[in-house]
């Protein structure tokens, strides 16, 4: 298939180009490169031997979109283009709706004008705010987001699953997210966050590489086994090709869909910093700090459906998440800066 990529220059865009080009798709990206870097297209071209078509656009500018849907054709799109920093989020709420939720209602209106009305949008765990059940399963119903980034997700589904079913010619494919770490195993892309970062492993494996101290453990008394807040991290290559496994839904006309991405398995704070010291015989200095506003005590998934559904199952463990993430830092100590 020809697929539009949005915020394909990012962390899980590059991931999902490999995994694209791996399946034997063609694709196209488009990114206006606000949190990435067009050397990030360049590594994955190192990896594919194929460099994707760039188009530097904003997912708001009407213009450019109507150009690239006037010259070029697609089968679908794979929509990342988002901002995702939760803090930020709170201090900027109107930029995060604007860009957010009017960028996607733009695409979207230029999409259907051209008869592409096939999407796989990138949402989150988030979007079930403070989980009554866990695991989680998709039909958990969806709770009070914490943050603005968070309601721009779940406003969104409801915006697609609107859409769709006041048209059903769409299909719409919703892939909530659990947390995503880890690298391709070359080393060549990964994650890089611009400033300190907000979450746990590029936190971590920035400790690792010595541009940061030591790293604050976000409270040791959750109702969790050992304290310390329990996720459901999923490798990002087992995550691309999530999207992959997606595109045949949208291959057999699915309408409304919605899958959790994620391993099913929970793994605490300590978990993780031990995984990684293991992985790596690297010692990471931490100690407890206060709780973060807005965290849960445990939020993993229960994916079964995406495993009979999509015939989708994750292969990569805590070990190959905790190396490919070190293996990318220490190659790139400044991310893709040279
Ligand atoms: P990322 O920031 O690395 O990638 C997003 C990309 O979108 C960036 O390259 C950025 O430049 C681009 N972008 C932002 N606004 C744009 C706009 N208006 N027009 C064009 N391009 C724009 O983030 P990521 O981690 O790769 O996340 C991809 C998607 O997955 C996002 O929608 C994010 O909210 C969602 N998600 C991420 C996580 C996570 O933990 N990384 C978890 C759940 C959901
Ligand atoms: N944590 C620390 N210290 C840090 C960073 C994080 O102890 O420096 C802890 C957090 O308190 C939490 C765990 O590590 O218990 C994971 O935190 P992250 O920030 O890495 O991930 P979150 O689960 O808070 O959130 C992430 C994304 C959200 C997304 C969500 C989906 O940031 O955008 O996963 O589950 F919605």
């Amino acid at each position: 298939m020809r697929i539009l990529v949005t915020g394909g220059a990012g962390y899980i865009g590059t991931h999902t180009l490999v995994a694209l080009h791996q399946a034997g798709h063609e694709a196209v990206v488009l990114d206006n490169l606000s949190n990435s870097s067009a050397t990030a297209l360049d590594r994955v071209a190192l990896i594919t031997g194929t460099k994707p078509e760039f188009v530097q656009a904003d997912i708001r500018d009407r213009e450019a979109l109507e150009e690239l849907f006037s010259r070029e054709s697609f089968d679908a799109c794979i929509h990342f283009a988002g901002l995702k920093a939760v803090g930020e989020s709170v201090a900027k709420p109107w930029e995060y709706y604007e860009n957010n939720i009017s960028g996607t209602l733009t695409l979207l209106d230029v999409m259907r004008r051209h008869g592409v009305k096939n999407i796989i949008f990138s949402s989150s765990a988030t979007v079930y705010g403070d989980p009554e059940v866990i695991p989680i399963t998709e039909d958990c119903p969806k709770g009070q987001c914490t943050n603005p980034y968070g309601w721009t997700k779940s406003m969104l589904e409801q915006i697609l699953t609107d859409i769709q079913k006041a048209d059903p010619e769409w299909n719409v494919v919703l892939l909530r997210y659990f947390n995503p770490i880890g690298a391709h195993e070359s080393g060549l892309i990964g994650e890089d966050p611009k400033g300190v970062p907000n979450n746990l492993m590029p936190y971590i494996t920035q400790v690792a590489v010595g541009k940061r101290k030591k790293l604050s453990v976000f409270g040791n008394d959750y109702n969790t086994h050992d304290g310390t807040g329990v996720r459901d991290y999923i490798h990002v290559m087992d995550l691309a090709k999530g999207h992959v496994s997606a595109l045949k839904k949208i291959r057999e006309n699915v309408g409304l869909a919605v899958y959790n991405l994620g391993t099913g398995v929970g793994y605490s704070v300590l978990d993780v910093i031990h995984a990684f010291e293991k992985a790596n015989g690297i010692r990471i200095p931490y100690e407890i700090g206060e709780r973060r506003p807005g965290d849960v005590d445990a939020n993993y998934s229960d994916p079964s459906k995406a495993w009979k559904e999509l015939g989708w199952k994750t292969e990569k463990t805590l070990e190959d998440m905790c190396r490919d993430s070190w293996n990318w830092q220490k190659k790139n100590p400044n991310g893709y800066e040279a």
